[in-house]
């Protein structure tokens, strides 16, 4: 179930420039951006689509549902303040309506949810219903020098349950269209069953589900960290770090899950790196950087930042089995590593223990329900 099935690969001049790491990292800035865009297709029309956008009322996930939206997608954003998020939406249908030509029939609908409670998260997953592409974007880094923090009531460190644990719950326990022809191999829940038809090995790629998951080039700072998804060693907590090391658990997590939901309904998952983008996010966590970056015009903007993610969202070209699994970044498959230290601990086992860990820290929030409460009874499968 978790053995290693082919992914998309980098080209040879991809793999050279990540390599010799500068140019690698350099294309994380703006000009990556621009480079990659004029030799890559449009997205494609998502009407009918429905779209589920998680961190949507800020920065790269507000510009994502703004793009998605405009390609006629059903965008439903998730958001913690409604307030915020009906700002939002007021903003995307006023920017859509006076484009020329205007366009007014703009889908957006709100579903609330605190993302770093796991609880919350479940709940949002039975409220969702079948949808077609779930984008997990929304996430969390504690600035440095800032002590280790966790969720009210639920007791989880907090950007392991805002980046990597509420995904997990998230995209095992939603209903994607098609859903599967059988049980689904992640949990026993009491959740609602899928109430359309099975998935068909000949689906276009259109028409199968996607997942993008939104990881950042931090990851390539780390090693896997399956046992310590807490943070707990050094003690002394490094928010960069404990960033960075739920960033590269999501990019293993978009492999095994490339394998589990392909057999369930035909999915397609993706992670992607948006590159260094101007985002209130980033202001906040990381001043030094974004004075420093900003100053030499490296940021890249939110609607640059988002491409990619509407891109896997919707092209063609990556509906398939054969793309399913990769690591992108402005439309193009890149390498999961530029160097060899942060290849350790990501053995089969490893990878299974990531998953059972975060299977148990799932379990044991949701087992904190009041009594009585359905979401005690979730289950997931271990790996
Ligand atoms: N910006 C970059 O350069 C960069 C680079 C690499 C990767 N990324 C990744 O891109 C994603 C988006 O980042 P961004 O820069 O756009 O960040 P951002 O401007 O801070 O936006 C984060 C979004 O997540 C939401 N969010 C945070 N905690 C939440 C919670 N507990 N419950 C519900 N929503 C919550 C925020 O909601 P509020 O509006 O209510 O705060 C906001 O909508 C993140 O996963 C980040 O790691 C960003």
């Amino acid at each position: 179930m978790i053995s290693r099935l082919p992914e998309p690969q980098p080209s040879r001049w991809t793999k050279v420039k990540d390599a010799l790491v500068l140019p690698g990292i350099l294309g994380f800035a703006r000009c990556g951006a621009v480079s990659t865009k004029t030799t890559s297709p449009p997205a494609q029309t998502m009407i009918g689509r429905r779209v589920v956008v998680t961190g949507a009322t800020s920065g790269i996930g507000l510009a994502a549902c703004r793009q998605l939206a405009g390609l006629g997608a059903s965008v439903i954003l998730v958001a913690r303040n409604q307030n915020k998020a009906d700002t939002v939406c007021e903003e995307i249908r006023k920017f859509w309506a006076s484009q020329v030509p205007p366009v007014t029939s703009v889908s957006l609908h709100v579903e609330l949810c605190d993302m770093s409670l796991i609880r919350e998260v479940a709940q949002l997953a039975k409220r969702l219903g079948p949808v077609d592409v779930l984008i997990n974007n929304c996430g969390v880094l504690v600035p440095k020098g800032e002590p280790k923090a966790f969720t009210e009531g639920e007791g989880v460190e907090m950007t392991l349950a805002t980046n990597l644990l509420s995904h997990y719950v998230l995209t095992n326990l939603i209903t994607f269209r098609p859903a599967a022809s059988t049980p689904s191999p992640l949990s026993t829940t009491t959740l609602p069953a899928a109430t359309t038809p099975p998935a068909s090995p000949d689906l276009p790629a259109q028409q199968r589900p996607r997942v993008v998951n939104v990881s950042s080039g931090g990851m390539y700072s780390t090693k896997l960290f399956p046992k310590d998804l807490s943070y707990n060693s050094p003690k002394e907590f490094d928010g960069v770090d404990a960033y960075a090391r739920t960033k590269r658990a999501q990019v293993v997590l978009t492999d095994l899950w490339a394998e589990v939901l392909f057999s369930k309904c035909g999915a397609a998952v993706h992670c992607m790196h948006p590159g260094w983008v101007d985002t209130p996010g980033v202001e906040y966590s990381l001043p030094g950087f974004y004075k420093w970056t900003r100053r030499f015009s490296m940021l890249r903007s939110p609607d640059e930042g988002a491409d990619t993610i509407t891109w896997l969202a919707s092209s063609d070209e990556v509906g398939p089995r054969a793309t399913s699994g990769g690591f992108w970044r402005d439309r193009l498959p890149h390498p999961k590593h530029m160097s060899s230290n942060t290849t350790a601990d990501d053995t089969v086992a490893d990878r299974r223990m990531l998953w059972n860990n975060l299977a148990d820290a799932a379990e044991s929030v949701l087992a904190g329900a009041p009594e009585g409460d359905e979401l005690r009874e979730i289950r997931f499968q271990r790996l």
